[in-house]
């Protein structure tokens, strides 16, 4: 296969949409440079003074982790440049970012994830970073709340980076879900993985099973359902859950899986689960949908939630379609 950087390819997909100005192009080019700087502090995370919390506690009531402040900083620093975003909102911060650069307002606003997975930093284990991209629809001159609190459906791309024995990045404007691997020695994104196709058959399921006491009753139905012998292999699901979402993502993309953080009630603060919509469900749905696959919050198709506050949390059931449709029903029949 001809050697293709993600350069070359967000090119190659740019000319098929003649006269455009370029500016989505250099966002993603931005999103690619800040993802290999992140990449290099992770892999170097226990030499640098990066491990370990700062003893703060974000918005999210968790506490900070030096990477995920790390991480933050520099997707702000190096978004905020050349003009193309009006407005960014992270995990980590409470409130957007409003950008405008010597009176220029760029046209997209970016929703997303610094670090994903970051209390595993410290045990060495895959994490990464989540992005979602809007176009900004607010009509005043500057970028606001309202070009980030879009629904899914109305994202323009969305993507990934994992930072794990190689470091990925894999994101859809659309047109597909391509992912491309980080060649450390020179610095370049190259396609490894173009037109990602999820499996259409569930080879595992990925859940946090200590949340089943809290868990209702369509959810134990199914996951008690992927205990029993699957009639069309004849053995039960395999499990597998390494607890950042992008890590477990990114398997079940490629190997064919199921991933659920479902609604529980061991935190009446946080009655939808854990997961944020902006910033973590509704990117993963985009790329899901993308790559053939569905994602839902039990109820409703993700990508259609319209939000109500940027860090509104919903339940994540993501994978094959007819896994999905088959949880839905069971949560539907369960009442
Ligand atoms: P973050 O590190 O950005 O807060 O995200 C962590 C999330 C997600 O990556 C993962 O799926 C989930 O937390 C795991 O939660 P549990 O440890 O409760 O299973
Ligand atoms: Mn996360
Ligand atoms: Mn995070």
């Amino acid at each position: 296969m001809r050697l293709k950087t993600i350069d070359q390819h967000i090119l190659d997909q740019q000319r098929k949409f003649p006269g455009v100005s370029g500016e989505f192009s250099g966002l993603l080019y931005d999103i690619a440079l800040a993802a290999k700087l992140v990449s290099k502090e992770v892999n170097r995370a226990g030499l640098g003074d990066l491990l370990g919390t700062l003893g703060e506690v974000n918005v999210q009531g968790e506490i900070v982790q030096k990477m995920d402040k790390y991480a933050n900083e520099l997707f702000l620093r190096i978004l905020s440049t050349g003009g193309k975003v009006c407005a960014i909102a992270t995990e980590e911060n409470e409130k957007i970012t409003e950008i405008h650069e010597d009176g220029f307002v760029g046209k997209y606003a970016i929703n997303m994830d610094p670090l994903d997975g970051s209390s595993n930093i410290d045990v060495n284990v895959s994490v990464g970073t989540i992005f979602s991209l809007h176009r900004k629809r607010s009509a005043g001159p500057r970028g606001s709340e309202e070009d980030c609190l879009q629904p899914g459906i109305k994202q323009v791309g969305a993507g990934y980076v994992i930072y794990g024995s190689s470091t990925m990045l894999v994101y859809s404007t659309g047109l597909g879900v391509h992912g491309f691997t980080l060649e450390p020695t020179v610095g370049e994104f190259i396609l490894s993985h173009p037109n990602i196709v999820m499996p259409s058959r569930c080879a595992m399921y990925s859940v946090n099973e200590g949340n089943a006491a809290y868990w209702d009753a369509g959810t134990r139905a199914y996951i008690d359902s992927l205990k029993a012998v699957d009639p069309a292999s004849g053995r039960p699901y395999t499990a597998r859950y390494i607890g950042s979402l992008v890590s477990d993502f990114h398997r079940n993309l490629l190997k064919g899986g199921i991933f659920l953080y479902p609604a529980d009630h061991k935190d009446p603060k946080k009655p939808s689960g854990k997961l944020r919509l902006l910033f973590e469900a509704a990117p993963m749905a985009f790329i899901a949908e993308q790559a053939g696959g569905a994602a839902s919050t039990g109820s409703q198709r993700v990508l259609d939630v319209v939000p109500a506050h940027l860090h509104q949390r919903v339940p994540l059931v993501v994978g094959p379609k007819s896994e999905v449709a088959r949880y839905e029903a069971m949560t539907r029949a369960a009442g």
